[in-house]
């Protein structure tokens, strides 16, 4: 049986004003994401990922981010929803993994009193039920001594610690929609295996959506249903996480793939990384005409970049914008040691 949309977004830009004039951070993303699927968005440091999940609940500052486009939640337009609306689906409905957890969690209360607000406003429980469900929460995302970390403030924590809290509370409502940007990277590896498992637990018992954003690709391959690949705010290649570990097409896809040990197959111990030269261009300094990535293939003629890139539906779900893909192969990537992009 198919499952049910839960977000369907089209044509989203997201642009930040700067120095008097709107530059666009998320140009054009449309993607859909069903029930019980792990959506991965994956990229370079400053192609769009965070300000495209931050949209998702319209959490930009009005003041200098510009919103155009759709979002659809359970087929509700997000973006025409008042603040007592949304609120009422953040949190709730939606719940989010926010990249930096120390600007996300309130420095004035203590870990406990963050989670009770969200149960507090989302559901009927008492304060005993509360206390109770909060520190359940705590066991889950690994915390040590849940009733000494509910009675912390955020500062008294480590990295790690206040990760997991926030973790703690994006989950606390059982939200059938995650956002989760970047959610393990200041964990070790037992703790990430941990989080990604109540994930996973989540997604069972709500059948909840998640869209995990990362760098970690070993994750994307464990935990993924369907892949998009973000280069400079577009989405230049989504396909299903089998098909697009096997058959990645779009040349960013493959140097992205590449430059991971592990997923390089041919990468032996002694040979350095194949690296793509270049990073992904500042908003200000974006090309916005053609394909954006061309500036870092120079050895790829100009005649073979579609002057406005395209989606090329070259299987069944699996969309390549820009033709150029036939004309780009692996071995083409200048063999040199940058520091690496992705972190
Ligand atoms: N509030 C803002 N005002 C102006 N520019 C912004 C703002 N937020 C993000 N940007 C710019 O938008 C682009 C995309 O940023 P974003 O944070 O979405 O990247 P990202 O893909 O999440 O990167 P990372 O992997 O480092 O988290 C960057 O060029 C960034 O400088
Ligand atoms: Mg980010």
């Amino acid at each position: 049986m198919a499952e049910k949309e839960l977000l369907r977004i089209s044509n989203l830009v997201a642009s930040f004003s700067i120095n008097g004039g709107y530059y666009a951070a998320v140009d054009g993303v449309s993607l859909q994401i069903n029930e019980n699927e792990v959506f991965a968005i994956v990229g370079e440091s400053g192609c769009g990922k965070s300000a495209l999940a931050l949209s998702i609940l319209n959490l930009h500052n009005k003041a200098n981010t510009k919103i155009e486009g759709s979002i659809y939640f359970k087929g509700r337009d997000i973006l025409s929803l008042g603040l007592e609306e949304l609120n009422k689906i953040r949190g709730r409905d939606i719940g989010m993994i926010f990249q930096d957890p120390l600007t996300a969690l309130n420095p004035l209360m203590i870990i406990g009193a963050q989670i009770e607000e969200s149960l507090f406003y989302h559901t009927g429980m008492n304060i005993g039920e509360r206390k109770k469900r909060s520190l359940e929460l705590l066991t889950q995302v690994g915390i040590q001594s849940p009733e000494l970390t509910y009675h912390q403030f955020p500062h008294e924590l480590s990295g790690g610690m206040r990760q997991r809290a926030m973790i703690a509370i994006a989950l606390s409502c059982k939200p059938s929609l995650v956002i989760a940007d970047e959610p393990t990277t200041a964990l070790d590896v037992t703790i990430q295996a941990q989080i990604l498992d109540l994930l996973r637990r989540l997604q069972k018992e709500m059948k909840s959506g998640i869209i995990l954003i990362t760098h970690d690709l070993g994750v994307v391959a464990e935990m993924a249903d369907r892949v998009a690949v973000m280069y400079a705010g577009q989405i230049v290649e989504t396909a299903d996480v089998n098909e697009i570990f096997s058959n990645p097409l779009h040349p960013y896809t493959k140097s992205l793939f590449a430059s991971m040990p592990d997923a390089y197959r041919n990468a032996r111990k002694d040979q350095r990384l194949p690296v793509i030269e270049g990073m992904v261009p500042s908003l200000l300094n974006m090309e916005r005409r053609g394909c954006r990535f061309a500036p870092r293939i120079p050895w790829i003629s100009d005649a073979a970049h579609e002057a406005v890139p395209q989606y090329h539906e070259v299987k069944p779900g699996h969309l390549v914008l820009c033709s150029c893909y036939k004309n780009f192969y692996l071995k083409s990537i200048p063999r040199r040691v940058s520091s690496s992009t992705l972190r």
